[in-house]
């Protein structure tokens, strides 16, 4: 990782792959932010997004034996070149030594927490884990700016991602309102981040605003989610790549909207003139099956011939139903989602029935097999 001097201390993987781990503060005139999560699906539109608004944006990232930067690869240059708006450090949430330091080199204006083990199903099976990164994490990234606001003068505005899993069973539609009832391991830690970031805007005002997003999704969205693997399957099926497609609960609702219009609801939070709490959501929900309905009705194909039930994607407890009230942020920060189910569905159907042709021509000219295309083997 590079030092304050700009020197390689060995740690970085520098150059010409583009995968170059660089941290020389080199602070210029422009804003500076902080992004936990870079490498996950909103982090990379947040990167792109404050890139755009002449941000210098500094990415938290996990050492890792395999590259993760691939959703990010297209907005990175080089560490070594002069000009650098992208920069990555190596650290973790479970590691608070190395988030004060960062902290204290960055200087940061603005620091958006979105890192987290952000799969519900799997926080059922690693809730230890689960709970140390993102309740204690979160825990450990505001006590990081606490102790820096202290030691300068600065006082960084901090956006922090809890979720609508939070109201788990609580009727809808939610609001800021509605209580919390959450149903599972992921959801319990995001309540506790909500609430440290409300203690520490109390107890050190701090600038933290929690924003309570409802599901988004993109042609980014990690496969394991439940949007993905459908629109992953089903143009994969079409082109004879795969051939079934196993899926859990079909009844779940859940309110569906564009990660690229829900990172622009994050940035106008920590512009607004004081920290809030803010729900943000498209107010449609729909089931999971008609996700596949209409998926299904863009390629013309017919969904029951293919799906099947595998009991190991249930959830011990689940949420039945989500569906946002986002007329707080509507009518305080003017923010409204522009991407609808129907666009969405179309958009990420669109992209991986393109990945799939790429993979059936890998394929067809014997570079790879079927499950190596898939990225399976
Ligand atoms: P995601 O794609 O799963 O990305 C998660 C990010 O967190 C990745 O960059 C991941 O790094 C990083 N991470 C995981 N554990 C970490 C750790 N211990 N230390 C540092 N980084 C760590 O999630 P997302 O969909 O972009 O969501 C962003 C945030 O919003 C998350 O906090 C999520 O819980 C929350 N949220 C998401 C939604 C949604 O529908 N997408 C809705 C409400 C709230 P690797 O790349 O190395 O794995
Ligand atoms: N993942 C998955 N895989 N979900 C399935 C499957 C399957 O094979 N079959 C049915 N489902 C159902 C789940 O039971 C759930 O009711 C619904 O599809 C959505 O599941 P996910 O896509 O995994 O998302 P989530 O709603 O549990 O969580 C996402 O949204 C939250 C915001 O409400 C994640 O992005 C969380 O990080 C986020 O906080």
């Amino acid at each position: 990782m590079n030092g304050k001097n700009g020197q390689t201390d060995g740690n970085g993987i520098n150059g010409s792959n583009g995968h170059g781990i660089g941290g020389g503060n080199g602070h210029g005139g422009s804003r500076r932010a902080l992004i936990t999560g870079v490498t996950g699906q909103d982090g990379s539109y947040l990167a792109e997004l404050l890139l755009a608004k002449d941000y210098e944006v500094h990415g938290l990232i996990r050492r890792s034996s395999t590259f993760s930067t691939g959703r990010i690869d297209h907005i990175y240059d080089d560490p070594h070149r002069a000009q650098v708006n992208l920069k990555l450090h190596y650290g973790d949430l479970t590691d608070s030594t190395g988030l004060r330091r960062i902290i204290e080199e960055i200087e940061p204006h603005e620091v958006y927490n979105l890192a987290a083990q952000s799969h519900v199903r799997v926080s059922f099976d690693q809730p230890e884990y689960t709970a140390d990164v993102v309740a204690t994490g979160t825990l450990r990234l505001l006590e990081a700016i606490r102790d820096y606001m202290a030691i300068s003068n600065n006082r960084p505005r901090v956006y922090q991602a809890c979720s609508s899993e939070m109201f788990g069973s609580s009727i809808p539609p939610q609001n800021e309102m509605t209580s919390f009832h959450p149903r599972s391991p992921y959801a319990v830690s995001k309540v506790a981040s909500y609430h440290y970031a409300v203690n520490y805007r109390e107890a050190y005002d701090l600038f933290v605003s929690n924003g309570i997003l409802f599901n988004h999704e993109s042609p980014r969205r990690g496969g394991t989610f439940v949007t993905r693997k459908i629109t992953r399957a089903l143009t994969r099926i079409k082109l004879g790549l795969q051939e079934k497609l196993f899926l859990g609960n079909l009844d779940a609702k859940r309110d569906w909207g564009f990660a690229g219009d829900y990172v622009e609801a994050m940035w106008r939070m920590l512009q607004h003139d004081r920290p809030d709490d803010f729900v943000v959501a498209t107010g449609e929900t729909h089931s999971v099956h008609e996700f596949l309905e209409s998926a299904a009705g863009v390629l013309d194909m017919d969904w029951r011939a293919i799906v099947e039930f595998d009991s190991r994607y249930l959830r011990p407890s689940e949420v039945d139903v989500l569906q946002g009230d986002a007329s707080k942020i509507h009518r305080e920060l003017g923010w409204k989602p522009t991407v609808n189910f129907e666009r969405l569905v179309r958009m990420m159907v669109d992209h991986d029935l393109n990945l799939a042709q790429r993979e059936q021509t890998l394929v067809d000219a014997g570079h790879v097999t079927r499950m190596q295309a898939s990225g399976d083997e």
